[in-house]
């Protein structure tokens, strides 16, 4: 995002005070912010909050003459890469939607010749009013695109959808559009009503009050794709195991620590309409677990292992089973051939298989090959996260041809 500049409209919401840590992000990341505030928003987050993170002066009257010698409104509607809109209230939506412009952000959202992004934050009463569906479709129509909202609690003690995005979602978003790529913020997503529950990382299983058996699962492909899957509108559940990574937004992640507690995590989660199986689970688990800490003594002590549920065959096998089943298999040698056994013996429709060595377990990269009764195709090796993505699309259009049929 190096050298980007985002015009940031900052409507007035509760939700505002989100919007600085966007502000934080998006410089961290080296794109220029320009900031202008509704009067509203100015009651929610302080101008010089606004200035001092953007480092950039904040612009809120339309007749300041000031403004209008420094830079004109017009020209600070174009001279940006993207116009982003959050919090994006009703009134500021229903403003767009009907061409209003009577403050310097309803006016700069009229003139503007660029993209513009809304991320809308209100009361769910209100986003779901009529009017407001009928805003939202017409700006739809028009090319406007959009980031949320989540479904969540609100400020105001309700629930439902019309919670800001985080962030990071935010900042994802406008990733995705200044790379050129506006289908999710677009049509809400290739999985828009969809549910998706996802395995990740590793499992532990204890041996006594202090030490377990485990592995090296970083839990960074699973997590990217539960964020990708989240990201193309799918309501998901990450059912994670410990790791040292941040809980993805937009997704309800589950935290659990043995393979038995994965197990019922996920068949709590069900139904679905997708499973997507890329925790590392720990085959084995110990027999008799010590209730105090083993002491060293004479013998070294020898640990009965008994096996744990596979996640994948049991929810393949399930009698409500989603429709897509989508399972892992890391690989050491005859990556092919193995994958198409593992896809029998566990009955999953596809298994993106790899081979593992030290520079992809724990690492930001992954080279894949997809395998399914239909065939296989390997894709290039490529960032874990764009792996999320490909496989997330890849796997909407097989739901799709499934549903088709
Ligand atoms: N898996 C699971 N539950 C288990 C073991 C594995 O859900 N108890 C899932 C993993 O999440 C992955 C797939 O099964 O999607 C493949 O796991 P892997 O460990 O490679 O296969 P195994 O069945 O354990 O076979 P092997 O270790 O012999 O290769």
């Amino acid at each position: 995002m190096k050298g980007k500049r985002i015009l940031l409209v900052i409507g007035g919401g509760i939700a505002a005070y989100k919007i600085l840590e966007l502000i934080r992000r998006l410089r961290e990341q080296e794109a220029s912010v320009r900031a202008v505030m509704t009067r509203a928003a100015k009651e929610f987050v302080t101008p010089l909050s606004v200035a001092s993170l953007s480092g950039n002066q904040i612009f809120d009257d339309l007749f300041s003459l000031t403004d209008e010698t420094e830079i004109g409104h017009i020209e600070l509607s174009r001279d940006a890469d993207l116009v982003v809109v959050a919090p994006a209230t009703a009134d500021l939506l229903a403003k767009l939607a009907h061409g209003l412009a009577d403050d310097l952000a309803s006016t700069l959202l009229l003139a503007t010749d660029k993209k513009i992004l809304v991320a809308p934050a209100m009361n769910v009463r209100m986003w779901e009013n009529p009017v407001t569906r009928r805003n939202v479709a017409s700006l739809r129509h028009d090319g406007i695109l959009f980031v949320g909202p989540e479904v969540g609690d609100m400020a105001c003690g309700e629930y439902g959808a019309g919670r800001i995005s985080e962030p990071a979602a935010i900042l994802a978003a406008i990733e995705d559009i200044l790379r050129g790529d506006t289908r999710v913020a677009l049509h809400g997503g290739q999985l828009a009503g969809r549910r998706v529950v996802v395995t990740s990382g590793p499992t532990r299983e204890p041996i006594d009050p202090l030490r377990y058996l485990g592995n090296s699962s970083s839990g960074k492909q699973g997590h990217a794709i539960a964020a990708a899957a989240a990201r193309a509108g799918a309501e998901v559940v990450l059912v994670s195991g410990p790791v040292a990574l941040p809980d993805p937004p937009g997704v309800a992640t589950r935290h659990v620590t043995t393979a038995s507690e994965m197990l019922a995590a996920v068949e709590a989660a069900l139904p679905a309409d997708m499973f997507v199986a890329a925790a590392a689970v720990a085959d084995w688990r110990v027999a008799e677990v010590a209730a105090q800490k083993l002491k060293k003594g004479a013998q070294a002590p020898v640990l009965r292992l008994v096996e744990n549920p596979d996640i994948l065959a049991r929810i393949a096998q399930n009698p409500g089973r989603p429709r897509l089943v989508v399972g892992f298999a890391a690989e050491t040698e005859n990556l092919i051939d193995n994958a198409r056994a593992k896809l029998t013996a566990k009955g999953c429709d596809v298994i993106v298989a790899n081979e593992v060595s030290d520079d992809v377990l724990g690492q930001d990269e992954n080279e894949v090959t997809i395998v399914t009764r239909g065939g296989t195709e390997t894709w290039p090796r490529m960032r874990k996260d764009h792996v999320a993505l490909k496989l997330v699309a890849y796997l909407a259009k097989l739901l799709e041809a499934d549903h088709a049929r």
